[in-house]
């Protein structure tokens, strides 16, 4: 249970108007303990690793938001090619009132959605939910700028602890919910197939699913797109470290470790790791741990798993959906799939 704050924008407050836009953050101002106690699990496991949350403070937002442009890294501008093709269908099919969007982000992609709707007549309400308040608040009050007439109510919140949290849904009007970007890849096995079915519990008969996930394919366009030759995703690996040093008073150099992306095949992932140059000990005082880094071993900052039309047919199955649509891209390097209750 966090803290519970409500945010609502002070000008439009005072004026006594219908409320454009307003905020629930389940996230806790200072240290969160939930994410203290897996990191320190995390660091201190016999294959250190850096759980992905880590990557997005102020500094890696900025530098994800640069790793969407990269020639090397295709996979938003794909996404977004697909929902501009197909949004309109898909809308069409389901003529959902409300879009619930976990890990709203920036909310760029979310627009192709909106639009399809808006063009549908059918838009009423949009409920962006994010681990990130600021970046909630930014993207609440972006979305209810362009989109005037329809309700935002924006949620922040852990997806692995407050989705429950996010408002139901009236009775009689459909929802759609979109988890985008590829970030189901992020989990394994079993904590992918838990939160598949919490946002399962989302959804009503008639609501739907909108999932993008990125394909197995040549491990070599993978790889680069996970190591880009202008080292972006190499600075924001590398950002981790700078992020949890402030976060628990770490003495790491972040320039001590360097950036290694593989395919591990047999997992189909990508995997991220950054490796030692030299003996490092890493002491963080706020964690109270020391971590001993030798020369040449790693740790694992990211895993980004990649699927097939049937793994994520299995992944729907498991959690009570059926897979009613597939989009893929010419070149099968990614899909936005749509699923709904079985
Ligand atoms: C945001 C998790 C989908 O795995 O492709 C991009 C994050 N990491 N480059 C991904 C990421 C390195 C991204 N997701």
């Amino acid at each position: 249970m966090g803290p519970r704050v409500t945010t609502r924008p002070k000008s439009r407050a005072r004026t006594g108007d219908a409320l454009p836009w307003r905020l629930d953050c389940h996230m806790p101002a200072g240290a969160d303990a939930v994410a203290t106690d897996e990191l320190r699990r995390a660091l201190t496991a016999r294959r250190p690793w850096i759980p992905p949350r880590w990557f997005y403070d102020d500094a890696g937002c900025a530098l994800f938001v640069r790793i969407t442009g990269l020639a090397a890294y295709y996979q938003t501008r794909t996404e977004q090619a697909l929902l501009d093709a197909a949004m309109d269908d898909i809308v069409a099919t389901h003529r959902p009132a409300e879009l619930v969007e976990v890990g709203s982000g920036t909310a760029q992609k979310t627009r192709a959605i909106l639009d399809a709707m808006e063009r549908a007549g059918s838009l009423t309400r949009y409920l962006p939910f994010d681990i990130s308040p600021g970046a909630v608040a930014v993207s609440a009050a972006d979305i209810s700028a362009a989109y005037p007439g329809t309700r935002v109510h924006g949620v922040a919140g852990d997806f692995s602890r407050h989705l429950a949290r996010i408002p139901r849904c009236p009775a009689g009007t459909r929802r759609m919910v979109a988890f985008l970007g590829g970030t189901i890849g992020n989990l394994g096995p079993s904590r992918r197939r838990t939160l598949v079915r919490r946002l399962a519990r989302l959804l009503k008969p008639g609501d739907s699913l909108v999932m993008g996930t990125d394909l197995a394919h040549d491990p070599r366009v993978l790889v680069r797109a996970y190591d880009d030759p202008e080292g972006v995703t190499a600075a924001f690996s590398r950002n981790m470290i700078h992020h949890v040093n402030a976060a628990f008073a770490g003495n790491a150099d972040p320039d001590a470790f360097a950036h290694v992306a593989l395919w591990n095949a047999r997992a189909s992932r990508v995997e991220m790791h950054l490796r030692a140059r030299r003996d490092i000990t890493w002491n963080l005082a706020g964690l109270g741990i020391v971590v001993p880094v030798e020369a040449g071993a790693t740790i694992r900052t990211e895993i980004s798993c990649k699927f097939t039309r049937g793994s994520v047919e299995a992944l729907y199955a498991d959690a009570g959906l059926a897979l009613d649509s597939w989009h893929e891209d010419p070149l099968s390097r990614y899909a936005v799939s749509v699923a709904t209750p079985a």
